[in-house]
């Protein structure tokens, strides 16, 4: 008889309320094995993620390790049967080495005495035993996104997990990480180890899964070999129908510059600034994007345009108006709307209902208040609206967005601040966590709007929507704009080499 799977779920349900989120979802995984769960956002694949990690119980159905059935009541349950997740949002403390940070309540004692010298040899050889380069004694909160995933998977590993659940954990990483994670996946599988990992890239799946199953609507609707399929095949079991990941549109007609930027400085904590003398500008009509590796500049340019930060040095003027204050409000009057990077802090309340976030930046001015009384009817009339147009997947209206799966609570930021009638866009990301229904539908909106006149600066990490979409692309190095060229004399090799701190001539 065959040995049992690694990891099996078997008719597991979950409701919240009258919505179901997973409906009778069968799963197997061998040790072994790197299984890529993927599809549409709200189809529950983080809620299933969290059944199998003991964070939720389900309902009903049953979950069985190594052929035997496990109840966890928490994830402290699940960690001592030898499972593992990676959170999106990781959970480390910034004051502390990163040893402190993987041993931290599991650690090595001495009689009364954490044993620090045990420990920190532990968190050595575990480094180097699965190739996860990162210093030990290194202050956490120093450290990049790709570094500090790392951290987290050393705690799982630290705790003997044979099961690992990564959910989408490469939207945060740039390429050069990504491939970094990817190539520790492969060696953690090699020594036996199982991992889960969610993405909604296809060719993630395609590289490093072994099989792939698609969840739609809550169950399962596809299990497949990633060596016996296409990814045409996964985007059909996903969505039902054909997408076209081609984006096509047509030349721009740049008119005024809507949205110009000079000299704008932004000092850091060091000696070199992190932001320095950028200047170009964006024309109404126009699609500029920015590109660069991230951490050399990006975000604080953004803060300091859309006011979360006051430049050092240097102007920002949105169509016509000069701006300087660090405050929100005044530079989103003055024609600006802007989808943050960070939809969670910057981009949305989660305590609050759709309603009200969708009504956010607008509710003082008509036709959602008259004479400083909001009218609560025509907010829920535009919520509905734009939760219909833009497909946002949720229960009503009503429902708060912290109950919004990620992708879902990205969609309706990007609902919020496309219906926002201003000048000039910025788009940071834009299509971070959706799935490949919705970026077909944000890439389309965006072209929308540079057809009707607006000025689009797109800041993105993913080279193909920078290419797919710019008419003008500036490469950001170590804080300076390197390069600012049509977007016929660009390519991604061009870019690349640009993005690294080399010059294209050579
Ligand atoms: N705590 C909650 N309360 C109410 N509804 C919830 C809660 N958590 C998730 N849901 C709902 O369950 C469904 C599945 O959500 P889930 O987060 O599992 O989706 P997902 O497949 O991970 O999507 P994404 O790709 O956007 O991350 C969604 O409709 C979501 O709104
Ligand atoms: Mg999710």
């Amino acid at each position: 008889m065959a040995p049992a799977p690694e990891l099996e779920a078997i008719g597991v349900v979950k409701r919240y309320g009258a919505l179901l989120a997973n409906d009778h979802i069968d799963l197997t995984v061998e040790s072994g094995e790197i299984l890529a769960v993927m599809g549409e956002n709200g189809a529950g694949k983080s809620t299933l993620m969290s059944l199998l990690y003991g964070l939720q119980r389900p309902d009903e159905g049953r979950i069985l390790l190594r052929g035997a059935e496990v109840r966890f009541s928490s994830a402290l349950d699940a960690i001592a049967a030898g499972m593992g997740m990676v959170h999106q949002a990781f959970k480390l403390f910034d004051s502390l080495t990163v040893w402190e940070n993987v041993v931290f309540g599991a650690e090595p004692r001495r009689g009364p005495f954490i044993d620090r010298r045990a420990a920190r040899a532990q968190v050595e050889s575990l480094t180097e035993a699965h190739g996860l380069r990162v210093d030990p004694d290194a202050i956490v909160g120093a450290l990049s996104v790709g570094v500090r995933q790392r951290i987290e998977i050393l705690k799982a590993l630290y705790r003997r997990a044979r099961v690992l659940i990564l959910d989408e954990p490469t939207a945060v990483l740039t390429p050069q990480e990504r491939d970094g994670l990817f190539a520790v996946m492969r060696r953690l599988a090699g020594e036996g180890r199982t991992i889960l990992f969610v993405t909604h890239k296809l060719h993630e799946a395609m590289a490093i899964a072994d099989r792939v199953t698609v969840l739609r609507d809550a169950r399962v609707v596809a299990r497949m070999r990633t060596s016996q399929t296409t990814q045409s095949e996964i985007v059909r079991a996903m969505t039902g129908r054909n997408v076209d990941l081609q984006i096509s549109r047509g030349v721009a007609a740049a008119g005024a510059p809507l949205l110009e930027v000079e000299g704008l400085t932004v000092a850091g904590a060091g000696a070199k600034p992190l932001v320095e003398g950028a200047s170009f500008q964006v024309r109404a009509g126009e699609i500029v994007g920015l590109a660069g590796v991230a951490g050399n500049g990006q975000t604080e340019l953004v803060e300091a345009l859309t006011g979360l930060r006051v430049p050092d040095k240097g102007a920002v003027r949105v169509a016509g108006a000069t701006l300087t204050a660090r405050d929100v409000a005044a530079h989103r009057h003055a024609g600006l709307a802007y989808i943050p990077e960070d939809r969670v802090a910057v981009g949305a309340a989660l305590g609050a209902d759709a309603t009200d976030n969708l009504a956010m930046g607008f509710h003082r001015a008509a036709p959602l208040s008259h004479r400083g009384l909001l009218n609560v009817a025509a907010m829920v009339k535009r919520a509905r609206e734009l939760i219909a147009k833009f497909n946002v997947k949720i229960a009503s209206e009503r429902a708060l967005a912290g109950s919004l799966s990620g992708g879902n609570l990205q969609k309706m930021v990007v609902a919020r601040e496309l219906s926002h009638e201003a000048p000039v866009l910025i788009a940071e990301q834009p299509t971070r966590g959706v799935d490949i229904g919705a970026i077909e539908f944000i890439h389309g909106q965006l072209i929308a709007e540079r057809d009707i006149g607006r000025a689009v600066l797109l800041v993105s990490a993913e080279l193909t929507e920078i290419l797919g979409l710019s008419d003008r692309i500036l490469v950001m190095y170590e804080g300076r704009i390197v390069a600012d060229m049509a977007r016929s004399q660009a390519s991604e090799e061009k870019l690349g080499l640009l993005m690294a701190g080399r010059t294209a001539a050579s």
